[in-house]
This record gives C-alpha cells, structure tokens and sequence, in this order.
C-alpha cells in the first residue's frame, strides 16, 4: 500500500503496491475485528437482517464474513487478488450456512460490477480515500445506483490533511468532498471522527432515502 501521505500512483502502480501488501505485509489495517462502529450500527436495526450488503475494498474479507454471519447475502469486492485469495481461504473456515451468503470479486470500485444491486447496506473502510480524485464520482455514482431504497452507505475514511487540500489526487477525504459527491442523492445520517488512527479520520453514515 502507499505510505498514507504520499501522493496517489497510476491505477497499474496502485494495484502492484496493494498485491505487494497483500503478498508480503505489513497491512496494518488487517486487524481481523469488524470495528465496533460497524457492530453498534447493525445492534441498532431489527433482528435477523436480510438483504444484499457490498464491501467496498474488502481486503481480507473480515467485515463481509461479519456481515454474512448476521444473515445478509455479502459480497467483498477487492481489486487485489491476493486479498482476495485470503478471503477465499477465511470463506472456507466459516459454516456451510454462512458461506453460502458470502461471495468475493475482483473489481476496480470505481467501476463496480453491479447494477441496480439494491443492496441495504454498503461498507468502505479505507478503500475510498485511497482511489484518485478522478475516480471518486465514478466510485459515489457506483454506490448511488447499487443502494436500495431506504439503505445505508459506511463509510471509514482518512481526512484530508490541511497541507494536501490543494491537491485532488492526495489521500483522504474532507467532509465537503463527500457531501459534494453524496448529497442530495443520499442523505447524512451521521459524520463522527474516529478514533484517532494513523491520521485524523472519520466514519460517515449515509442513507438513500425512498
Ligand atoms: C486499507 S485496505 C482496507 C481493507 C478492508 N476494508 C479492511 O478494513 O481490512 C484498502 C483496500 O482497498 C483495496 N483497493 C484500493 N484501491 C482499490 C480499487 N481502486 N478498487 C478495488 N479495491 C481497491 C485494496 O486492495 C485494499 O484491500
């Protein structure tokens, strides 16, 4: 992966950092726990969710696994195919049950290998504030069209550091580029700042309203 505060690389580049990671470490960020951000806010909905839920970047499959074992139908999408292998390989350590409801692609997320999904719900943790300014409202128009009615958009990411806000390629996100690229199409349920990582960062929850 890119260092958080180098400049973003071309798509090729990009990809070859992440297989590296994936390959051969370190990956900071693959903790293994579905952050309790995530968990409080499926405490909060009915009992027995059901539904489709995308996780956008899923890395090693942690939350998709989470969330398929909640009962929704999950998918992890992932551009690394590393990742994506040790996805398959946590898949096969879960009850038939569950694994049943969980499935992995290779994509680019800025162009999603969906249309219409109508899914309930749609995770991005740390994947979103590392794709290129270019590619963001490709990736926003990706998960307008994939929400369902009345679904929720997660979203994890790093702010932008004040000394980067003139650059449009550098990592991370400021709270206007996000309601810029969200709203009105869906609406801010909540924006909090997170517990501090290895920079400032926020989680945001938006819903399309129907
Ligand atoms: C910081 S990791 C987070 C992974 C996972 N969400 C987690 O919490 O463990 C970011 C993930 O986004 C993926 N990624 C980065 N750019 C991507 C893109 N353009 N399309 C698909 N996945 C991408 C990386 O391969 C990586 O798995």
């Amino acid at each position: 992966m890119p260092q958080e505060n180098q400049p973003l690389m071309n798509r090729n580049e990009r990809r070859a950092e992440w297989e590296a990671r994936y390959r051969d470490g370190p990956r900071p960020w693959d903790t293994g726990i579905t952050p309790p951000e995530v968990v409080a806010f499926w405490q909060e909905q009915p009992p027995r969710p059901q539904g489709l839920c995308i996780d956008i970047g899923c890395g090693t499959g942690t939350n998709a696994a989470y969330l398929a074992g909640l009962g929704l139908t999950a998918v992890g999408v992932d551009l690394s195919l590393n990742a994506l292998a040790l996805s398959q390989q946590r898949r096969e350590t879960l009850p038939p049950a569950v694994r049943q409801r969980l499935n992995f692609a290779q994509a680019d997320v800025s162009r999603l290998p969906f249309q219409k999904a109508n899914a309930v719900y749609m995770l991005d943790i740390g994947c979103f504030h590392a794709i290129p300014g270019d590619a963001r409202r490709d990736y926003a128009n990706g998960v307008v069209q994939n929400l369902a009615a009345g679904g929720h958009f997660h979203l994890y990411a790093f702010d932008k550091l004040p000394e980067e806000k003139a650059d449009p390629d550098a990592r991370g996100l400021g709270e206007t580029e996000v309601i810029d690229l969200f709203t009105p199409a869906l609406s801010v349920v909540d924006i909090v700042r997170a517990r501090p990582d290895r920079r400032p960062c926020r989680w945001y929850l938006l819903r399309k309203d129907g």
